[in-house]
């Protein structure tokens, strides 16, 4: 048990990644706070997993809420040991020249500025247990931009950049921050970027990742909890693809 006394907090804890990031967390002994906006998959999450969770209806892009969650997991478990900012959104297939600002907002404040208020209102509780870790989802959009997903790969690239330096800031500390690059993996947030004929898409997705198949949230899910636990130790300011060999080639 990797996880036994240590508290998670994990964004987006509701949906494809997020939610089996959550039940890998509580199966090796974590408890964990389910942070989602959206509440019905969010609390479905955290009633699966029982009394080692609570549901915190939070939108990552609000600094009340980001307080309120990381308030909950040491009023409900007695501190924060993990964060884990895992809640991201995509736009629609879109061309930068095309794109209305409100979109590109929306795209940074989720993705990015998250990162920000997690660090902001989470780093002093993670650091009033004498240290713990924090791992962002990124993605492999962040070093291979394609047309159509430029605003998405940015914010994303910033979240790598934003690792790194928090990396170095809080070794001090006693935290050590990292990331990992997803590959595209068949849960909402691809299905929302392809759109209609997604099968044929994906498909052809699959075809051109080394080891011939998407990413699953299980894959997200190892890589993730391994950062968090001790068995990482000596890594901080990594940023991990977990794609199949995509960045590889
Ligand atoms: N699935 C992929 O192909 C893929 C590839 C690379 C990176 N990623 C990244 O992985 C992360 C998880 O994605 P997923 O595939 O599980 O997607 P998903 O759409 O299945 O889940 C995203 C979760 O985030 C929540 N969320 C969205 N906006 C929020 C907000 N403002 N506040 C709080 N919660 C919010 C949603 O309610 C949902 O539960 C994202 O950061 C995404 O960018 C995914």
């Amino acid at each position: 048990m990797r996880f036994e006394n240590k508290v998670a907090l994990v964004t987006g804890g509701g949906g494809g990644f997020g939610a089996e990031i959550v039940r890998r967390f509580a199966a090796e002994g974590a408890s964990v706070i389910v942070a989602d906006m959206n509440s019905e998959l969010g609390e479905k999450v955290a009633e699966e997993i029982g009394d080692a969770a609570r549901f915190s209806q939070c939108d990552v892009r609000s600094s009340d809420d980001v307080a309120a969650a990381v308030t909950l997991a040491e009023s409900a478990f007695g501190g924060l040991d993990i964060i884990v900012n895992n809640a991201g959104i995509v736009h629609p297939k879109q061309n930068v020249a095309d794109m209305d600002e409100a979109t590109y907002q929306k795209v940074m404040d989720v993705n990015l500025k998250s990162v920000f208020l997690f660090s902001r209102y989470g780093v002093p509780a993670i650091a009033r247990r004498g240290g713990g870790s924090i791992v962002n989802v990124a993605s492999t959009a962040s070093l291979k931009p394609r047309a159509g997903n430029v605003i998405y790969g940015v914010s994303k690239a910033a979240v790598v950049a934003f690792t790194k330096g928090l990396a170095v800031e809080l070794a001090e500390r006693n935290i050590r921050v990292n990331s990992i690059l997803p590959v595209a993996s068949k849960t909402q947030i691809l299905l929302d970027f392809v759109g209609p004929d997604a099968d044929e898409q994906i498909e052809r997705i699959a075809s051109m990742i080394p080891l011939k198949r998407l990413g699953t949230p299980g894959d997200m899910a190892s890589a993730v909890t391994f950062l968090a636990s001790e068995e990482a130790s000596f890594l901080t300011g990594v940023a991990m693809p977990v794609d199949g060999g995509w960045t590889a080639g």
